[in-house]
């Protein structure tokens, strides 16, 4: 059925492995941090154990695995879309998150840095300007991030779009979709994008088909590679749908031609893979606006090319959710595992050996009183028995003399 065709997806369950690796390593930091809390209180409540250094070095341990946490907790997976006004970066956003969320039209439309998130509480859909308190409503959108509107806000700004979590499973999972304006005014950002965009785990190049990639973009991707080590990047041929309608008999061509360019600029120009097949495979040729259409119920009968583009859709969902969680999974929590197993080995080391020597000596010093007790209460005992035994002798003694006294009365 045409509801089975539109949700079938695998990429929820790549993306739960991240979430079940956060959870899991949140509650081995969680467990570290009440251990350490029962041991400060050991060592603060017992005089015998009494030592200010141990307990220092302790409440160390216990501010480092606070911090630990505090960023374990803020950790989620980040894709940063770019590209050519008007090329379609918004309307993957709305076709990924299945309905018109972010401003999407024709012209210079996205005026700022807009990150997408689930809310990390209960809160009500709201937007908010980072840096400031003011949670605005939703529908305000529009009027901030339009730059149609005379109110738009500056480039610079970075507008947080907080959704709640079951409104789109892909945020619930802990993605962050960055939403950007075109590449003309972004390459001018610099320090907003190191800002911004640069801890993202997976960039999207959104191109539009109907022409071909540019200069600007080429460029702009260029520095963005040279900051990264090999930055995990995908191609969008965005507006398949009207690319590949103007000349049906020259689409395969078209196609072809954006195979080539789009892998120059991988492999050549900007050197992130090495391996054709490997290169091939990031580089879609897709319809967000049919996406988004299928997905809203907006169109209830697709013809076959907007179902076969919908297909490329969901492989290009399925493989950057993929990639973005292993990338996520390595560099987020990778280095947080060895911490842990690092600050236990410290911990057991530094803290918990000597504590545990501590604790035996003063259980055999313990022992060894109550020896010592034993032994002299015996002593006693023994003391006591023989003397009572030597009572008793007498006591017979006195008994028979009396009776010999009374029998020499007597006579
Ligand atoms: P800026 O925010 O200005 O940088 O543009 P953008 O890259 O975010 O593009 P946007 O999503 O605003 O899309 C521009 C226009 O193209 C909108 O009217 C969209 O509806 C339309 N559009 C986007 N993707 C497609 C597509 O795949 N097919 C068709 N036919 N139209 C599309
Ligand atoms: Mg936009």
């Amino acid at each position: 059925s045409l509801s089975s065709f539109i949700s079938r997806s695998s990429s929820s369950s790549r993306l739960s492995e991240f979430v079940d690796a956060k959870t899991e390593l949140q509650d081995i930091y969680q467990d570290m941090s009440h251990f350490l809390s029962s041991f400060v209180t050991i060592l603060e409540e017992s005089i015998l154990l009494e030592d200010l250094q141990m307990l220092k070095k302790l409440c160390n341990f216990a501010s480092k695995v606070e911090a630990i946490q505090n960023v374990l907790s803020r950790n989620r997976m980040k894709v940063a879309f770019f590209g050519r006004t008007s090329n379609g970066k918004s309307a993957v956003i709305n076709a990924l998150l299945h309905e018109k969320i972010m401003p999407s039209a024709m012209g210079h439309t996205t005026s700022c840095f807009c990150q997408v998130q689930a809310n990390s509480t209960d809160e009500p859909e709201h937007v908010k300007i980072e840096q400031e308190e003011e949670h605005l409503e939703l529908s305000a959108l529009n009027e901030l991030v339009s730059a149609h509107s005379p109110r738009a806000l500056k480039p610079r700004t970075l507008l947080h779009v907080n959704m709640p979590k079951n409104r789109c499973s892909l945020l619930d999972y802990d993605v962050v979709l960055m939403d950007t304006p075109g590449v003309d005014v972004t390459a001018q950002l610099d320090d907003c994008l190191d800002s911004y965009c640069m801890d993202a785990d997976v960039f999207i190049l959104v191109l539009n088909a109907e022409s071909t990639i540019s200069g600007v973009e080429r460029q702009f991707f260029k520095e963005v590679a040279s900051k990264l080590s090999r930055p995990n990047l995908f191609i969008l041929n965005n507006r398949w749908d009207v690319a590949s309608s103007q000349e049906p008999e020259m689409e395969q061509q078209v196609k072809d031609q954006h195979m080539e360019r789009c892998m120059k600029l991988l492999m050549d120009d900007l050197g992130v893979y090495s391996d054709e097949e490997q290169a091939r495979q990031r580089i879609y040729h897709v319809s967000a606006l049919e996406a988004l259409q299928l997905r809203n119920g907006c169109n209830t009968n697709p013809t076959l090319q907007t179902q076969e583009r919908y297909l490329e859709f969901q492989r290009f969902e399925n493989d950057f959710s993929a990639c973005l969680a292993e990338s996520a999974l390595k560099t987020k929590f990778g280095h947080h595992l060895l911490s842990a197993r690092e600050l236990l080995t410290e911990l057991e080391a530094t803290l918990i050996t000597p504590l545990i020597a501590k604790v035996n000596q003063l259980i055999k010093e313990n022992v060894e009183r109550r020896q010592d007790l034993n032994v002299e209460i015996e002593d006693r005992q023994r003391e006591n028995i023989e003397e009572s035994q030597e009572f008793q002798i007498v006591s017979e003694e006195l008994d028979e003399l009396a009776l010999d006294v009374g029998r020499r009365v007597l006579r």
